[in-house]
């Protein structure tokens, strides 16, 4: 069979960032846009321009830090978002605007409150604008697989002649089902008569549970574009996973008429990268980049794998990353060797200072731990770049258990610069020691959840933990690492606290114009 290029197009930093809880800074962007480029990721969508100044800037560092792929910007179908994303796009090698604007009956009239007509004008408008700044401009039709088919058809071929290059029907609300949402760009692309100009694209939330199964039968339909997150990251349930779609047209190669330029070895690394910079943590048993998905724990299973591989192996661990974290630097390592290992990773310091910060943090750690991963590092830089100027920092933490007595901890912290300490008991030493924190901070929050993961293998390993916090609808996740797991409990606790005293208002792009 001959394959044809599928163009992936990743809105981790767009979409992704969406899920309550997820924002990055600019430096968090930057570090996971130059791992996707290492993926060889078509497009990143690197933000929504307008959304504000923080946002604008990121879009901006991410276009003149990414060379290989095309960098993009979300807008809606306004000139002044336009304007603004082509502004941020200025610095990139290859650039693209993503408008659009929303074109189910239920969007226009409740969302946007306009006529079908003016919604027709707006999306012409939009486009034609875009062209003055790129040759490469993005179409949506917001709400796609709930739009009425003859409206689709008209905005659809409207847009092309303006000059839109990809068309994107999206299934905004995780609606579709396969075999209708696939057949739907089946009967567009045969009815709209300058389908031929433009390159039709898929994007799937994940509500049902269907958003990898509906980009697929696209796919199989004749798109030749899939909007993705790694890890699924997204609104409510997410987006389509970008791992399962590249592994399923690589290991089906046999039925899929595509392929991808996706280096496959990146999946697990970029997986972490994402899951401990947004402090959402991937399920034991996800697909691909699970802890689980590679491990035959049956005794049947196992016999077979040692027998002869492919009874029950589909894919290779080592194919999608797995297995490849090999110990890289030790408590021996100089400052070049480290150095030099994060500039692999992508990360780069901007000046002597930021290094020997890491520096420090990794000799700290090389102490405690004999052997240093690359998931280790990744950790390193994301706490010397702490997000935000801490108002609550960890001093020191005492914490006390033993069979058949209430634990208890005492800590020791920080508030502005000033000391406090207090001591509480709880159902365990994670539950006392946030009792103590409360007893001085009063936070008002609700904890909505607390999970713990191991960064690389072994007990040896360090702990990550994300504590997701809620107060008057505001949601942060602060991530804390240790090789205490106790101590990086307390740590994400204290940075979701510092990170809700400094959380901006942004403005959601699809939340009208
Ligand atoms: O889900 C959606 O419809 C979107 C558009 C802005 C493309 O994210
Ligand atoms: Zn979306």
């Amino acid at each position: 069979m001959s394959h044809q290029g599928l163009i992936i197009f990743d809105t981790t930093l767009r979409d992704g960032e969406q899920s309550p809880g997820a924002s990055m800074t600019k430096d968090e962007k930057v570090r996971i846009a130059k791992m996707l480029e290492k993926l060889r990721v078509d497009v990143i969508e690197a933000g929504f321009a307008i959304a504000s100044k923080g946002d604008f800037e990121s879009v901006k560092a991410v276009a003149e830090a990414v060379k290989d792929s095309t960098v993009c910007s979300l807008a809606r179908a306004v000139y002044a978002d336009i304007d603004r994303a082509a502004e941020a796009l200025k610095g990139a090698n290859t650039s693209r605007i993503h408008t659009f604007i929303a074109t189910s009956p239920i969007h226009m009239k409740y969302k946007l409150q306009m006529e079908p007509a003016d919604v027709l004008a707006q999306a012409i408008k939009a486009v034609k604008r875009a062209r003055n700044y790129t040759d490469d401009v993005e179409f949506s039709l917001e709400d796609g697989s709930r739009s009425e088919f003859d409206f689709m058809c008209r905005i659809t071929e409207a847009a092309i002649t303006a000059g839109a290059t990809t068309i994107n029907v999206p299934d905004t609300v995780g609606y579709g089902e396969p075999q209708e949402y696939g057949a739907m760009f089946k009967r567009l692309m045969e009815a709209v008569p300058n389908s031929d100009k433009a390159i039709f694209s898929t994007h799937c939330h994940n509500d049902l549970g269907l958003a990898v199964a509906n980009s697929l039968s696209a796919v199989m339909n004749g798109v030749r574009q899939v909007e993705c997150t790694i890890n699924g990251l997204g609104e409510r349930a997410g987006n389509a996973a970008l791992e399962e779609i590249v592994m399923a047209v690589q290991t089906r190669k046999d039925i899929f008429p595509v392929q991808t330029r996706i280096v496959s070895e990146h999946i697990v690394s970029t997986s972490r990268l994402v899951s401990g910079i947004t402090g959402f943590p991937v399920q034991p048993n996800k697909a691909i980049v699970g802890a689980n998905a590679f491990a035959h724990e049956s005794g049947i299973h196992q016999d077979g794998i040692l027998k002869h591989r492919e009874t029950y192996e589909i894919m290779r661990a080592e194919n999608v990353g797995w297995n490849t974290n090999k110990i890289v630097l030790g408590k021996h390592s100089g400052r070049a060797a480290v150095k030099a290992r994060f500039e692999d990773l992508g990360v780069t310091f901007e000046d002597q200072d930021q290094l020997n910060a890491v520096f420090i943090r990794f000799k700290a750690l090389a102490d405690k731990k004999h052997e240093i991963f690359d998931e280790d590092l990744q950790r390193l830089v994301s706490e010397a770049a702490s997000k935000v100027e801490d108002i609550y920092a960890l001093v020191s933490l005492d914490a006390y258990t033993k069979t058949h007595q209430k634990p208890e901890a005492q800590i020791t912290f920080t508030v502005k610069g000033e000391q406090k300490t207090a001591t509480a008991t709880g159902s365990g030493p994670v539950d006392a020691a946030y009792k103590a924190i409360e007893q001085i901070v009063a936070s008002a929050t609700d904890l909505l959840l607390y999970s713990v993961n191991a960064i690389t293998k072994g007990t040896e390993s360090q702990g990550e933990v994300t504590v997701r916090l809620e107060r008057k609808g505001q949601i942060v996740n602060g991530v804390g690492s240790d090789t205490d797991i106790v101590i990086a409990s307390v740590k994400a606790y204290l940075n979701a606290l510092n990170l809700l005293e400094h959380s901006a208002v942004r403005s959601h792009p699809q939340h009208g114009v």
